[in-house]
């Protein structure tokens, strides 16, 4: 009987669990900016998953590392400034060398400075671009032949619901969030027939160290345009980004999922 003909009947509730809290068994991840927010949250689901994980920033990541070993997981930390090619090559070599392989990547490291455009330098614009959009061609490049050499692999870039706002201050930021969407599209097409999905996610604001500073009246300026009336947390955007890094996603590609509280509705 093929897996997805499989009859789950004779096997008791705890035993579905069990395989369910294993989707990820002994599968490589690669996370960029897992020292803290969306990109911690995810390191630790994983490993509690079972994948085995190589957790990539420029700050520091004991605390990550930590919480994994607390949960029984195996990770390695590495420093990566992601809009450094060298420091990609590196991590590559790295990661071959510990676990000799790449099933997983997840693009989330970014930043995202409030600067109107009337006050921004073409420094600010460039160096958005290298972290949040250059940095993923840079890991696909280093991480796309090692998921080859197995046929397999998830690629997931983090973009942002902020592409579809009225946010002021942060045209750099969209155009370089809707920058991923056509690189993930793209990736998705060139990669197919080596059964390697890339897709990208855009969640909603979300309370993590890197929006701790927001006044009040963004947060509820998001929240007012959303079905759920409350802010998101790094577990809401954590799910999906487990889904489409699972075996279950295997037939969905290019796409972009918005992990938004009903904000976008855009299909
Ligand atoms: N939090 C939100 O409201 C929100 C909403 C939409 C999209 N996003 C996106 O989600 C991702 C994660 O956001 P977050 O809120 O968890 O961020 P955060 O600021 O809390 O954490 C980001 C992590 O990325 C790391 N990082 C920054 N620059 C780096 C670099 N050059 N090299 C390596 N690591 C670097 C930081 O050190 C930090 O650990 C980002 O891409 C962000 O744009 C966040």
């Amino acid at each position: 009987m093929s897996s997805y003909t499989r009859d789950f009947s004779h096997e008791s509730v705890d035993a579905r669990g069990e395989e369910a809290m294993h989707t990820h068994k002994n599968r490589v991840a690669v996370i960029s900016g897992a020292a803290k927010g969306i990109g911690q949250e995810l390191a630790v689901q994983l490993a509690q998953r079972g994948a085995v994980l190589a957790l990539l920033d420029i700050a520091d990541l004991s605390q990550t590392c930590d919480m994994i070993e607390k949960a029984g997981g195996k990770a390695i930390a590495i420093h990566c400034d992601v809009s450094n090619e060298q420091d990609w090559i590196a991590a590559g070599a790295v990661v071959k060398q510990e676990y000799g392989r790449c099933d997983i990547l997840v693009n989330n490291a970014g930043i995202y400075p409030n600067v109107h455009f009337d006050d921004m330098d073409y420094k600010t614009w460039r160096r958005t671009f290298e972290i949040n959009l250059d940095s993923m061609f840079l890991s696909a490049k280093v991480f796309v032949p090692m998921m080859r050499e197995n046929h397999w692999g998830r690629i997931v870039n983090v973009s942002s619901t902020s592409i579809v706002t009225n946010a002021v201050g942060v045209s750099h930021y969209m155009a370089s969030k809707m920058g991923i969407i056509g690189f993930t599209r793209g990736l998705a097409n060139d990669l197919g027939k080596d059964f390697i999905t890339v897709n990208a996610l855009a969640p909603a604001l979300t309370a993590t160290p890197g929006t701790s500073h927001l006044p009040d009246v963004v947060r509820d300026k998001v929240v007012n345009q959303q079905a759920f009336n409350r802010m998101a947390v790094p577990h809401d955007i954590v799910g999906p980004i487990l889904f489409l890094t699972s075996e279950d996603a295997q037939f969905m590609t290019g796409q972009l999922l918005a992990v938004d509280g009903g904000m976008m509705k855009t299909s």
